[in-house]
């Protein structure tokens, strides 16, 4: 078996508390497009310009036509692949005890992970910004744009813009977990985007192994990451989870 694969198998057996941190590139096998990179959403739009909230205060409309409604369109049909079901089974098998992921699009609820702490909050409910009304985002049409409230208030995503704050409790439980735990799996993530990327940074300072699941290097994985297993997240978490023993039973 590949050296890499075994040492991330030793590492997530051994570890008394293992948490996950997912990015973007845990999504692109389900048709996700990556934030940066060949093919992604910031080489064809300028985030300043449509993903900072003051962009969208000023023109909520425009954010929603160029944006929000092609992410709300990919989104609300899109399926958790391999990597998100792997992450599950780890869970289930009590290899893992939360994933803290970047992303916004509840894959990994729907593949099964019970403990999610969503770090850039969710585009699964949107919420009124006059009457502060919540509703599931499947249930609104894109027919007119901004999608509005029966109140007649413009409806955002519950996700965090550029310009905005980290959800208070997502930030405290994530750090608490980075500072705890005995095992980090860092999985499709570019660590550009603060301050989650100083996540992985935290648990190592902590003594924790960090487990690096990406194609290509990024800024953590010559000085932060312990184990790099370099493929697509789908394939590499499929085969950890294949040669991660399952316990005798009795
Ligand atoms: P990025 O788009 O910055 O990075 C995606 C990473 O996934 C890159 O390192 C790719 O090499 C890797 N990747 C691509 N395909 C992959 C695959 N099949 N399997 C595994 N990895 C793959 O995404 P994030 O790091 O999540 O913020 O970006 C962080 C934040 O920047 C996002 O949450 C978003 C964005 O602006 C907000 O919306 C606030």
């Amino acid at each position: 078996m590949e050296t890499n694969i075994l040492d991330a198998v030793h590492a997530l057996t051994r570890s008394r508390l293992t948490v996950a941190l997912t990015g973007a590139g845990i999504s692109v096998e389900s048709g996700i497009p990556p934030f940066r990179g060949p093919g992604s959403l910031w080489e064809k739009i300028d985030p300043t310009e449509f993903a900072h909230i003051d962009a969208f205060m000023k023109n909520p409309a425009r954010v929603w036509e160029v944006l929000m409604g092609a992410m709300k369109k990919v989104l609300d049909t899109a399926r958790p692949n391999k990597a998100h079901l792997a992450l599950a089974e780890f869970e289930r098998r009590g290899l893992l005890s939360a994933v803290i992921t970047q992303n916004v699009d509840s894959l990994h609820q729907k593949a099964g992970s019970q403990d999610v702490i969503e770090f850039h909050g969710t585009f699964a409910t949107l919420v009124c910004m006059a009457c502060g009304k919540a509703t599931p985002s499947e249930e609104i049409g894109l027919e007119s744009l901004p999608p509005l409230c029966a109140c007649g208030g413009i409806y955002r995503p519950d996700c965090v813009f550029f310009g905005e704050n980290i959800p208070m409790e997502a930030l405290g439980r994530s750090r608490e977990f980075a500072s705890q735990c005995e095992a980090m799996l860092v999985v499709g993530t570019s660590a550009t985007v603060q301050p989650a990327a100083m996540m992985p940074v935290l648990a190592k300072q902590n003594g924790a192994t960090i487990i690096e699941v990406n194609p290509t290097p990024t800024p953590l994985t010559a000085g932060v990451t312990d184990i790099f297993l370099k493929g697509n997240a789908g394939a590499v978490l499929s085969r950890l989870a294949e040669a991660i023993p399952i316990p005798a039973r009795g």
